[in-house]
């Protein structure tokens, strides 16, 4: 398979993105505290394993282990350019549903990929956080997802969330339902419920709403991932498998990150 040209994709992204009026005024420009260049907060999600896979006669596993390599050029990237928080989406609450030896595979692989990685990720400095439903998996991954937790909880360089068994909508039912529960104690008023209460009933509470997500393989969706949080995010949706995913694609999504003009929905004047 030809690797697909990030520039290419980018291109193809901004025009879909930004429309002919934000083509023309796509320069490259200086950050400012309001629109720093370097995102705070990126969010992945980390598509095309099983086509990476699939086109090299491989099974569906080795495309996921050749996509755990790919999350460790992307952490030592982030790190390289500044940005705070990464969060990667690494199994959906819809994943479950896929066939069982292929979820046996990936949440061994998960927790193969913790254990192995425990040690360099805290050299490095990066505090790891899970979001997502933890109950789902069994006791022994569940203590193990602890264990990285408890093990990295001082580390500053890089906030990495790994999101496992999370989904957007489910996420935003587990925080309704404990506000309507705050509300049934008589902690809250109902009329109190404001976006920045409900957001503190979110699994991402406290952390800043990711600046720029990232979709790898060519698909252009955001499939239930983050939807309150990337309200105003930046999209880059990019032609390239997971597994091809390398420290050049990652600093061009930087790059196409720094030219858009983001406005949040006011105008000035
Ligand atoms: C999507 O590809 C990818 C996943 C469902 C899993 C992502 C997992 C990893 C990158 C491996 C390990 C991750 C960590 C954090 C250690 P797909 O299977 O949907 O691919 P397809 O759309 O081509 O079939």
């Amino acid at each position: 398979m030809t690797k697909p040209q990030a520039g290419t994709t980018l291109d193809a992204a901004r025009m879909s993105a930004m429309g002919a009026a934000g083509r023309a005024s796509a320069v490259s420009r200086t950050g400012t505290a309001d629109q720093p260049t370097v995102p705070v907060h990126v969010a992945v999600i980390m598509d095309g394993n099983g086509r990476w896979a699939a086109a090299r006669g491989l099974p569906r596993v080795a495309g996921h282990r050749a996509g755990a390599q790919s999350v460790r050029r992307i952490i030592e990237s982030a790190m390289k350019s500044g940005v705070g928080w990464l969060t990667l989406f690494a199994f959906s609450s819809e994943n479950w549903r896929r066939p069982a030896d292929e979820v046996l595979d990936l949440t061994g692989l998960m927790r193969h990929y913790i254990r192995q990685e425990l040690a360099e990720l805290s050299r490095q400095g990066v505090r790891v956080r899970i979001i997502g439903d933890r109950t789902r998996f069994d006791a022994a991954t569940r203590a193990e997802l602890d264990r990285v937790e408890h093990a990295t909880v001082g580390n500053t360089a890089l906030n990495l969330n790994v999101a496992l068994s999370y989904g957007a909508r489910d996420e935003l039912v587990t925080a309704a339902r404990a506000a309507a529960l705050a509300v049934q104690r008589g902690e809250l008023a109902a009329g109190d419920i404001t976006e920045s209460v409900l957001e503190g009933f979110l699994s991402t509470a406290g952390m800043p709403d990711p600046d720029l997500v990232i979709r790898t393989s060519g698909e252009c969706r955001l499939s239930n991932f983050l939807l309150w949080q990337s309200a105003y995010a930046e999209l880059v949706f990019m032609d390239v498998l997971w597994p091809d995913f390398s420290a050049t694609h990652f600093d061009d999504a930087i790059a196409e990150f720094a030219r858009r003009d983001r406005r949040f929905g006011v105008r000035a004047g």
